[in-house]
């Protein structure tokens, strides 16, 4: 079993892709803050904030998080932010098919220039809006499964899933 001697520090690059509005800043603001902002803006160049969460072997794993702006004018500046990190969070909104397609460009965006270890989660966000799921669970599933992600709903509104999303990473961590 786990002792405190195997406990250990972790820093972890993280980067948030897709969309604009798919609610990037608002699953980091909730993470982060425990907050939820209704009157969120869009992302300008991108935003960096840091969490540090503990596994129940003690050992701290402290986030790093680029959250990029998803309009389209900043998208040549992403490879700024993927670029060396360990762990990609690509996200898409449940109620936008488009928001899933980009999701899917980021995907091969980054297995074609991120690192090829890269922790890789694809996340469909605004579970709380399932009346207006245009995306389905089973789509994107079998889609993470191919590609070797990690797959969660979450709601940055209800805290759905959150921190569960992170505690999901650092678990896969290599
Ligand atoms: P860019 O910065 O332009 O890339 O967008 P973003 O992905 O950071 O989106 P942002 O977090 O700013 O959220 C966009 C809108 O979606 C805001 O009006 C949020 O309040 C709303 N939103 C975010 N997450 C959720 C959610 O889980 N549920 C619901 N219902 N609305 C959400
Ligand atoms: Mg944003």
């Amino acid at each position: 079993g786990s002792t405190a001697s195997d406990s250990k520090n972790l820093k972890v690059k993280l980067v948030l892709l897709g969309d604009s509005g798919v609610g990037k800043s608002c699953i980091v603001l909730r993470f982060v803050r425990g907050q939820f902002d209704p009157t969120s803006k869009v992302t300008v160049g991108a935003s960096f904030l840091s969490q540090t969460i503990a596994l129940p072997d003690s050992t701290t794993v402290k986030f790093e998080i680029w959250d990029t702006a998803g309009q389209e004018r900043y998208a040549a500046l992403a490879p700024l932010y993927y670029r060396g990190a360990a762990v990609a969070v690509v996200a898409y909104d449940i109620t936008s098919s488009e928001s899933f397609s980009k999701a899917k460009y980021w995907v091969k965006e980054l297995q074609k220039h991120g690192s090829p270890d890269i922790v890789m989660a694809l996340v469909g966000n605004k579970a709380d809006l399932h009346e207006n799921r245009v995306v389905s669970v089973e789509d994107a599933v079998e889609y993470a499964e191919k590609n070797g992600m990690f797959f969660i709903e979450t709601s940055a509104k209800t805290a759905d899933n959150i921190n569960q999303l992170f505690e999901e990473i650092a678990k896969r961590l290599p």
